[in-house]
């Protein structure tokens, strides 16, 4: 037998990244599988920053390139802050990583270790939880209010705050449930970081894909207080998720500590992709809002869709690409000869019965909901609430 570090049991395998693939293999044998567990834009990358990437490399830009990233991007995500967030900070106070992920990975290594505590909110993005158990430290999650965009439950997190509290993770617009916090939550957030001495790690890699209200960041929001951090990221903004370019802007002590870790794990970020990044950051914005105009177009057909099958309770998401669908009306029906008892017996049901993908809540900390993306096209849309219609109303 093998023996690993203690590390890997301690964390989970990315649930939504298994059912992505499950979802292939199903396709791969030819079944006519939607595809709803997806967490990336389906459109291409827009052509102006493909060209970049192909001039990079005509170019030469395929040698190592500083920790940190090449002075160009860092002064391109510096442009980007100040255009689209309010945010003023200089280069040095600019990482640039393989994905915001991976900034945000560095950052809680930088951060925390054995013995503190960061709160994380529930339903929280799979991978908090776990970039915070390899830091040896200790996740504590908070509630939050599925009726008001799931803005966090104030008192529980005042509660949870103690001596060992390190951090706050935030996340609007969020992964999974949507959920597009109001300002006044992110003021209160910013106050307990503040009257806590707490780092308040603001994950928004979903900036751009708001619908209601214009986005507003938390470290323009609170322009004072220095232990914001601002994390964003070209994945879902540019549809750049496999180029693997996101970035953190925050004080630059912190950001030197994140750069001796990366530069001694991964080294640079993809001298290609941050080359595309320069053009995607600073280049003709309107594919931004011409993405963001379709996914809200497909955000009104999902929930009207949804909210129109009886037994399903659909809110609207202020943004991102994802409706968390509360399920609990289902559980205790029957499917043929099985009682769908869980969240994840009626993602498997869908799957296997109308051949739709989604994601149950349990990998977000949640056992009435499940998951869908809404980053697929109209028809496919359209189709899907078909199915999951037909299924639902074939319960008995
Ligand atoms: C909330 C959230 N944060 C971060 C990321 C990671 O993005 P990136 O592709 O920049 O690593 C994702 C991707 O799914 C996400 O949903």
């Amino acid at each position: 037998m093998f023996e690993f570090a203690d590390r890997v049991s301690r964390i989970q395998g990315s649930l939504t990244l298994a059912m992505t693939s499950r979802a292939a293999e199903l396709r791969a044998a030819g079944q006519d599988v939607i595809n709803m567990s997806v967490g990336e834009p389906d459109f291409p990358t827009p052509a102006h920053i493909i060209a970049a990437g192909k001039r990079a490399m005509d170019e030469g830009y395929t040698r190592y390139t500083p920790a940190a990233g090449l002075p160009q991007v860092r002064e391109a995500v510096v442009t980007k802050l100040a255009r689209d967030n309010a945010i003023t900070v200089g280069p040095s106070e600019v990482i640039v990583s393989n994905g915001a992920k991976h900034s945000l990975f560095n950052a809680c290594m930088a951060l925390f270790q054995q013995g503190d505590e960061v709160i994380i909110f529930r339903p929280y993005w799979v991978s908090f939880p776990e970039f915070v158990l390899l830091a040896n430290a200790r996740p504590v999650v908070v509630g939050s209010d599925p009726e008001n965009q799931f803005e966090p439950l104030f008192d529980e997190l005042r509660d949870k705050i103690g001596p060992r509290t390190k951090g706050i993770i935030m996340n609007s617009p969020s992964n999974p449930t949507g959920g597009v916090w109001s300002r006044g939550a992110v003021e209160q957030i910013i106050s307990i970081a503040r009257e806590h001495n707490l780092w308040l790690l603001s994950d928004e890699c979903y900036e751009q894909l708001t619908y209601d209200a214009p986005f507003e960041s938390t470290a323009a929001i609170g322009p004072d207080y220095e232990k914001i951090l601002t994390f964003q990221s070209c994945s879902k903004t540019y549809a750049m998720t496999g180029w693997r370019i996101g970035y953190m802007a925050g004080p630059e002590p912190l950001v030197k500590a994140m750069t001796k870790i990366q530069g001694q794990s991964t080294s640079s970020p993809n001298a290609i992709a941050q080359m595309a990044a320069v053009a995607a950051l600073t280049g003709d914005q309107t594919v931004v809002a011409e993405m963001r105009a379709a996914f809200d177009r497909r955000r009104q057909l999902i929930v009207s869709g949804l909210a129109a099958i009886p037994g399903l309770a659909c809110r609207e998401p202020g943004g991102a690409f994802y409706v968390f669908l509360k399920v609990t009306e289902l559980l205790g029906r029957r499917a043929g000869e099985k009682i769908l008892r869980t969240p994840e017996d009626v993602t498997g049901y869908l799957l296997d019965e109308v051949k739709i993908a989604t994601v149950n809540g349990e990998g977000f900390g949640d056992d009435s909901h499940i998951r869908l993306s809404y980053a697929l096209s109209d028809r496919e849309i359209a189709t899907a609430i078909e199915r999951i219609g037909a299924a639902v109303k074939s319960l008995d």
